[in-house]
């Protein structure tokens, strides 16, 4: 990765105390979990970012040693607390049916390849489905639930469930096909300049990840490691709840989490990773 990166983009912002000059490179630190699962945290870029990046890094790659370390062991790691209430959420009764996920899903691990391959086109529904959008389905047609909010504690525990089966998969979304259109909205809103800063996803997180601002150091904006635990707000945070962060950060008025424009985003956004490994729940700050 080039070292010295022009910030002139960001050289205009006013709310971010870029730390001038100082850059550093991700580190080269390997990531075992519980001293089994092997994840790829670094890797060719897939052939769509031919242009625009070389190689892609996992977020961990860019966080403090202390930090890194949480993710390095189950029982240090916050987010799996939200995979035991996932488990719990997945074996109990919900809903007018009386019926549980695991009623139907033979366990979790029977959705190991969700997290690797969502956002994914729907046939029945001729759109695209985030892992929340089908398991509102599963609640609402099937278990005779009430439909659960996008980005509600629920749904982030099944999430970081459905996440926490499938680490060490290779990311994997599809791009072509009937998601074709929707990846190409993705992709058109990760250009676009926002808000008073006029700053996109791709200023901060293409043309300067490992460029220090305001004493973080800026990763590529992959989401392999969802749902996220936080440190600074001490929960787990999801996909979408993130994006909604980052444009607000730029001063701009933002989509909601659950929108077409943050469906559209999130399907580009991991198409983005595809090759690194599903990492989540993980830990950042
Ligand atoms: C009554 C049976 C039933 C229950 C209960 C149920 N599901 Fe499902 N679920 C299904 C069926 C059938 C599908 C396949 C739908 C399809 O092919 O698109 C599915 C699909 C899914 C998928 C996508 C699988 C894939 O390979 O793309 C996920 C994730 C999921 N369910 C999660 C859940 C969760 C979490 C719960 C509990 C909140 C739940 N389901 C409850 C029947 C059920
Ligand atoms: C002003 C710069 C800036 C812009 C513009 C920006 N972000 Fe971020 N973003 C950050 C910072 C700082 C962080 C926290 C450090 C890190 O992980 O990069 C972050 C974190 C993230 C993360 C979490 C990464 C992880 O490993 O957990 C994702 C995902 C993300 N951004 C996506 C986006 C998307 C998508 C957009 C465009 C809608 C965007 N960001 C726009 C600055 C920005």
């Amino acid at each position: 990765m080039k070292i010295n990166k022009t910030i002139a983009g960001l050289a205009a912002m006013t709310a971010v105390a870029l730390a001038g000059g100082a850059v550093a490179d991700p580190d080269e630190d390997e990531l075992v979990i519980n001293g089994e699962i092997a994840i790829v945290t670094q890797t060719a870029a897939p052939a769509h970012l031919e242009g625009s990046l070389d190689e892609i890094y996992s977020g961990w790659r860019f966080r403090a040693d202390g930090t890194q370390a949480m993710e390095m062991d189950d029982f240090d790691n916050p987010g799996m607390l939200g995979v035991e209430v996932g488990e719990e959420l997945f074996a109990k009764a919900w809903g007018s049916e009386g019926k549980s996920c695991a009623d139907c899903h033979d366990g979790a691990e029977s959705l190991a390849d969700v997290r690797p391959t969502y956002p994914k086109w729907n046939d029945a529904k001729e759109q695209v489905y985030t892992v929340q959008m089908q398991i509102n389905d599963c609640l609402t047609e099937r278990m005779g639930a009430e439909k659960e909010k996008y980005d509600s504690s629920s749904m982030l525990n099944l999430e970081a469930l459905i996440a926490s089966v499938a680490r060490g998969k290779p990311v994997n979304v599809a791009i072509d096909g009937p998601a074709q259109s929707t990846w190409e909205q993705g992709k058109e809103i990760y250009y676009t300049r926002y808000g008073q800063l006029e700053l996109s996803c791709a200023n901060c997180h293409e043309d300067n990840y490992g460029n220090l601002i305001r004493a973080d150091h800026l990763s590529q904006g992959q989401i392999n490691g969802f749902p996220t635990y936080r440190l600074k707000n001490a929960k787990l945070n999801g996909v979408q709840g993130r994006f909604k962060g980052c444009v607000r950060d730029t001063r701009a008025e933002t989509f909601s989490p659950g929108s077409p424009e943050f469906i559209a985003l999130e399907l580009y956004v991991a198409s983005r990773g595809n090759g690194l490994s599903v990492e989540g729940p993980s830990v950042r700050n």
